[in-house]
């Protein structure tokens, strides 16, 4: 059995990585940064909130994929993963370990539930997923959950909607509720965003406004940001702002009603808005598949 239990959403800036590497999370430009995590770092280490398997949705930075290869929606169902080599060198960070049972048990039921995600065995993560990683955990030895990257691309044209993120969650959480190996509580991260820019005339854009109408979108029984078409993220929120569609497939995965724990917005970031919510189930519930049972021969006990 396995259930979701929280849903955590993140900014991903690679220079937060730089800053807790080199002992600067505490000087004065990062301190505001990094103490609206303290909540969440405090919180995560409670046995009682702790997840063992954390659902990590992420996009590659043409670390492990390049123009060879774009999967829109890929699951790492892989047993670990390096940090990737960004032109510095890895990261001096644990590798990540994964859960294949779940991760697999995961793939299955999204692809016969019609999301056609890649399987992905072998990749190293950059610091979509390891910043993330840094801002809940700090630095251990080991990163304390298993981790299974859900790659999503939103780097080159045509990322996905973000109603399809939002259904490709509810269909997530219909895949986390029908696992029957051992008892898993489980989280699931949404990262990327907020507003930024990191090129070209509008370069270092930043909209605090439109972005906490999106962190209050994420609260409630509203599904108001599933709607939002691609133009208005490109417009309001940068060229780099449609990285929280990511957020959203957190949010599907949520189901109909959630509550804000913990919420966190800072400006400036290095070029972006830093955002950060911690959210809860409240009502975990999502429409049925109309083709999963059908399709899940496993289910039905004739393979
Ligand atoms: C920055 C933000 C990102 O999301 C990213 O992937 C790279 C850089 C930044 O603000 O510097
Ligand atoms: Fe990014």
């Amino acid at each position: 059995m396995a259930r979701i239990t929280a849903g955590i959403a993140s900014s991903h800036v690679p220079l937060l990585g730089v800053a807790a590497d080199t002992g600067k999370d505490r000087d004065a430009y990062f301190s505001p940064i990094f103490q609206g995590y303290d909540w969440t770092r405090e919180w995560i280490a409670k046995p009682e909130n702790r997840p063992d398997v954390v659902i990590l949705v992420y996009n590659d930075h043409a670390s492990a994929f390049d123009m060879k290869i774009i999967p829109t929606f890929a699951i790492g169902c892989g047993e670990r993963y390096r940090p990737a080599d960004e032109g510095w060198g890895p990261r001096k960070v644990p590798d990540v370990e994964g859960h294949p049972d779940l991760a697999w048990h995961i793939a299955q039921s999204l692809i016969l539930d019609e999301f056609d995600m890649t399987i992905i065995n072998e990749m190293d993560v950059d610091h979509g997923l390891t910043v993330p990683l840094t801002m809940m955990y700090g630095a251990p030895e080991a990163w304390p959950a298993k981790v299974i990257p859900l790659a999503v691309n939103v780097v080159t044209y045509p990322p996905p909607s973000g109603n399809r993120c939002w259904a490709l969650g509810e269909a997530i959480a219909r895949a986390v509720q029908s696992f029957n190996g051992e008892d898993l509580k489980v989280h699931i991260w949404g990262t990327g965003g907020m507003s930024h820019q990191l090129q070209g005339a509008r370069a270092g854009l930043i909209n605090a406004e439109w972005d906490n109408m999106f962190l209050d979108g994420m609260i409630g029984t509203t599904q108001a940001l599933r709607s939002i078409p691609h133009i208005e993220y490109l417009r309001e929120t940068g060229s780099e702002g449609i990285e929280m569609v990511m957020w959203l497939i957190m949010r599907g995965a949520l189901g109909r009603e959630t509550r804000a724990l913990h919420r966190h917005y800072h400006v400036p970031c290095s070029n972006t808005a830093i955002g950060h919510i911690v959210l809860e189930p409240v009502d975990g519930t999502v429409p049925p598949s109309p083709t999963l049972e059908g399709n899940d021969a496993a289910a039905q006990g004739a393979i």
